[in-house]
């Protein structure tokens, strides 16, 4: 029988086991608590159901093969669905399941150790999904410099600078940041970011200066198949500032309008009609995926 402490923690997975979140430990010798020497990913879950968890485990086993991080991530495919079913999220409207995998523990010193087994830690959870009027009235966001390292392609742990951006917006009392780094547009701090410009759809291509996100790669198919120009190029400040839309995508945020950036309205200064669109296709394109899981 559970102890009336642990009744209502959550089951997460960590090194092969399902154990009480509460009773879970890392060791402080691991590399990912020392070095951020880690990959991270999050799936979103929509009525209970994965979306696109074969991109995201894809993503992760990229980010993992250029750190040199022995692990196959098609194990991890059971392992989500148990813990959907361990924590009754069967049929919740919204939530996400964070993976963490980092190189082990070994005594500090930079250099890989010889023979450490990575350390595997995944948890589902429940989110509040987004306000219909979040959907349509958007987020406001300030323009601020992307610090990053030279390889935020690989999803790694080593967040502080997007933490750094965020609480700079979060201190400017807006919501977001979309980052510059040598006058062109990269990303949000855990975010795509896109501009309608001349009705065309423009964003960052996917190289090492942003996280090509599983979002944005469906919202440029999903562009693509309804007939939109897309453009993956380098664009500037000066024409996101122009921009008659700008668009924000991520697995916990989906597909949001940013109707004003540092302080000055984006377009009309409400939600444009690309934007719904890609929203209105973004939402199929969910529905169809839970519609077939239940059947
Ligand atoms: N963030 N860019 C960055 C820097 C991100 O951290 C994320 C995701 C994205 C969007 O990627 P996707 O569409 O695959 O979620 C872009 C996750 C959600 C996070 O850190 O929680």
């Amino acid at each position: 029988m559970m102890s009336p402490m642990t009744a209502n923690t959550p089951t997460l997975y960590l090194n092969g086991e399902y154990v009480d979140a509460a009773a879970a430990t890392v060791s402080v010798e691991d590399r990912g608590f020392l070095f951020a020497d880690a990959c991270y990913e999050v799936t979103a879950i929509f009525d209970g159901t994965l979306i696109a968890l074969d991109r995201h485990l894809a993503r992760l086993q990229r980010g993992l093969d250029t750190l040199r991080i022995e692990f196959d991530t098609s194990t991890l495919v059971p392992v989500h669905h148990e813990l959907i079913a361990r924590n009754g999220l069967g049929s919740i409207p919204r939530g996400s399941v964070y993976v963490h995998v980092t190189r082990g523990v070994a005594p500090r010193s930079h250099a890989f150790p010889i023979d450490s087994t990575p350390t595997v830690l995944v948890r589902a959870q429940s989110i509040p999904g987004p306000s219909a009027a979040a959907i349509e009235s958007g987020t406001r966001a300030i323009t601020h410099p992307d610090t990053r390292w030279g390889r935020v392609d690989v999803k790694t742990t080593g967040l502080l600078p997007n933490v750094l951006a965020q609480q700079a917006a979060i201190d400017a009392g807006v919501d977001d940041v979309i980052l510059h780094r040598d006058g062109a547009v990269t990303e949000g701090s855990r975010t795509n970011v896109f501009g309608v410009i001349d009705r065309a759809i423009v964003t960052a291509a996917a190289d090492r200066r942003i996280l090509a996100g599983v979002t944005r790669s469906i919202v440029l198919e999903l562009a693509d198949a309804a007939g939109h120009p897309v453009a993956e190029r380098d664009w500037t400040l000066d024409e996101l500032r122009m921009a008659d839309e700008v668009v924000m995508t991520s697995t916990t945020a989906g597909v949001r309008p940013v109707v004003e950036i540092d302080g000055r309205p984006v377009g009309s200064g409400s939600r444009g009609p690309i934007t719904t669109s890609l929203q209105d296709a973004y939402a199929a394109f969910v529905d169809d995926i839970v519609g077939v899981d239940r059947h």
